[in-house]
């Protein structure tokens, strides 16, 4: 499948998985959205994918616990490449502590605003997007 011009945000993708994941989508033709919190290792994917590809990357800092921020990523992109075709919902965080932690709930909290509310807001912020270059 060719995504040449086709348009993909990936959530967390100033490391890892969601790294890999931009420089392999950029690499296929697409216009990839690189966002993440950590300004520095953002910066340094951008430059990477610009220089593996020549394609260059929007790079927007966010945090995606924040409903603004992550409403934000969506509009941004729409307004910056003037579409939207693919979503990557990788961002998330691994927690090891427990029942027995002092700041269980606090770090629960932590976890679902990121791994799962802010996946959601992503979609439901994406969706209007997703199906009207889907009918395109
Ligand atoms: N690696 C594994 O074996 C494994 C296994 C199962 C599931 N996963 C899941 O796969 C995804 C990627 O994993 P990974 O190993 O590539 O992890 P990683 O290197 O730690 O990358 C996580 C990414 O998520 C971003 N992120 C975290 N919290 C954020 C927030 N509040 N706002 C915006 N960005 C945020 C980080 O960016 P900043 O730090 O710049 O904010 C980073 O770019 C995660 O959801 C992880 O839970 C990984």
């Amino acid at each position: 499948m060719s995504f040449t011009n086709k348009v993909v945000i990936v959530t967390g993708s100033s490391s890892g998985i969601g790294a890999s994941t931009a420089i392999l989508f950029a690499r296929e033709g697409a216009k990839v959205t690189i966002t993440g919190r950590n300004v520095e290792k953002l910066n340094k994917v951008e430059k990477e994918i610009d220089k593996l590809t020549g394609n260059k990357p929007l790079a927007i800092v966010a945090d995606i616990s924040k409903e603004d921020d992550a409403i934000g990523i969506v509009n941004k992109t729409v307004s910056h490449f003037g579409k939207l075709d693919v979503l990557v919902n990788n961002a998330g965080v691994v927690s090891y502590r427990g029942i027995f932690d002092s700041d269980y709930l606090t770090e629960f909290d932590r976890i679902m605003s990121t791994n799962l509310r802010a996946a959601a807001t992503m979609t439901y912020a994406a969706m209007p997007h997703l199906v009207t270059t889907r009918a395109t």
